[in-house]
């Protein structure tokens, strides 16, 4: 049994976020900015690692896999280059806490960027973000802008003798590039498409070099880990998932957006802060982590959203995208929907998820349109078995979770969609709106 967290606290992450032109280096500054960049630099590499491996910091980038673990991955003193690379390509459905992140605070990540090069005895670092986001791009452009202006980055950082320089780059916009060897294949100027692991890239990565690829949300929360400590990040959140992270709410929520707490904390908290399901109407299911976590219902109101509570609930907390729907969502046609998205953004590698995802389409749209039948329903399932486990990367393995989910439960919905000839949600046929 997960423990439960502590009390919702005083913003970390979001610290910053009132202030008034919170993106400069002044505002940050402020706030505790670049203090935690001092401190790593009067430890050793070594050191900075050990800490980070001892708060408990784990990836938020959907994974979940231990960030000190990953930099102590890297081969020391083998005299080859390092490389950092940033993972700001966030695209997942319904994920939406990079994009504020880096708008609201870009020195946090700069910052964090800096430390972890340091640690892992990177000199280059890349910070990839995804290319429609033009705004975040020319923020981070400034921000770094600044930080060289000031000597955080570049020759002898603050006199330190070492060298950072940071590359961002802007992708053109495709989900699998988010996927972090696609995301290198695209750096290097290829086609973004998955490559085998192992190796993995701390081994193997950009340009055949060790390399520690990071989520925006995991390096921004370095510079507070390292200013204050492992405990300090330990007493949030739980034994397992520990410190505090975003949880971004959307959909049918009073007040949508990112509320920062600790790691554990229940929907039924979350939705108490902002303000609950829209008035009228009651929760019917919603997404833990993006449309590749299985579906959750108000069951599951009091699970702990963290990466043990919310895996023990048969789902995952992936990017802790709360995606909040109501009674009034036909659960079919969203499902459908995503499954639209995954097919669009299938990089076509591998055959499970280039084939399976287009059928997975079709089936879902002649179930949507009331023509389906029940063995329509077996056909789904079987689609969804010769594509999860049998997929090159998770992209095809995620495509299957809103089926297979919203079919445990809801399978009466889909079934009434092919005995009543139509959705029962269309507001013209409709029961639910009546
Ligand atoms: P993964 O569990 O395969 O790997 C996680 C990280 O640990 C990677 O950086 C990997 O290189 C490293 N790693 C794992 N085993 C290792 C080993 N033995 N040696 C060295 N390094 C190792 O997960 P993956 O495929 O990287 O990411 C999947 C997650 O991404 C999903 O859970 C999903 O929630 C999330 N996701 C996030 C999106 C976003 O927009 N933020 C978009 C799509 C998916
Ligand atoms: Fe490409 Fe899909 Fe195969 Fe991943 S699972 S390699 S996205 S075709």
């Amino acid at each position: 049994m997960t423990e439960q967290p502590t009390a919702p606290l005083t913003p970390v992450l979001s610290r910053t976020w009132d202030s008034d032109r919170s993106w400069s280096l002044e505002a940050y500054k402020a706030k505790d900015g670049y203090r935690g960049l001092h401190a790593a630099l009067a430890m050793s590499p070594d050191e900075v690692i050990a800490l980070v491996k001892d708060s408990g910091l784990r990836g938020r980038g959907g994974a979940g896999f231990p960030t000190g673990m990953k930099w102590g991955f890297i081969p020391q003193n083998d005299g080859k280059p390092h490389y950092l690379v940033v993972n700001a390509d966030e695209s997942e459905p319904g994920t939406c806490k990079d994009i504020p992140l880096m708008m609201a605070a870009p020195h946090q990540l700069v910052e964090g960027v800096i430390i972890a090069a340091y640690a892992i005895r990177a000199s280059t670092a890349f910070i990839y973000v995804r290319g429609e986001v033009v705004h975040v791009y020319r923020r981070l452009l400034a921000a770094v802008r600044e930080a060289y202006d000031a000597g955080y980055l570049g020759r002898n950082v603050l006199g330190s003798g070492v060298d950072v320089d940071i590359v961002v780059h802007a992708g053109a916009g495709a989900y699998i590039c988010g996927e972090e060897t696609a995301l290198l294949d695209s750096l290097e100027g290829y086609r973004g498409q998955p490559r085998l692991r192992p190796p993995f890239p701390a081994i193997a990565g950009l340009y055949s070099a060790p390399t520690v690829i990071n989520n925006v949300e995991s390096i921004s929360t370095v510079p507070v880990v390292v200013l204050n400590g492992a405990d300090w990040f330990k007493s949030m959140g739980t034994e397992k998932s520990a410190g505090m992270t975003l949880y971004s709410l959307s959909g049918h929520v009073e007040r949508p957006g990112q509320y920062e707490a600790p790691l554990g904390v229940t929907l039924r908290q979350l939705l108490e802060m902002s303000g609950g399901v829209r008035a009228g109407h009651e929760l019917k299911f919603w997404t833990p982590g993006g449309s590749s976590t299985p579906l959750l219902t108000a069951e599951h109101l009091d699970v702990p959203l963290d990466y043990e509570g919310v895996g023990a609930a048969g789902s995952m907390l992936g990017t802790k995208a709360l995606q909040v729907f109501d009674e009034t969502t036909c659960v079919l046609r969203c499902v459908l929907r995503w499954t639209e998205f995954y097919a669009h953004e299938s990089c076509g590698k591998c055959t499970p998820c280039r084939e399976g995802t287009y059928w997975l389409v079709q089936s879902l749209r002649k179930l949507e349109a009331g023509e389906g039948a029940e063995e329509d329903l077996a056909r789904l399932l079987d689609l969804c078995d010769n594509i999860l486990g049998r997929s090159f990367c998770a992209l095809g393995d995620g495509a299957t979770s809103p089926i297979t989910s919203s079919l445990k439960y809801f399978r009466d919905e889909y079934v009434a969609h092919f005995t009543s000839g139509g959705c029962p949600f269309d507001p013209v046929a409709s029961t639910v709106f009546a």
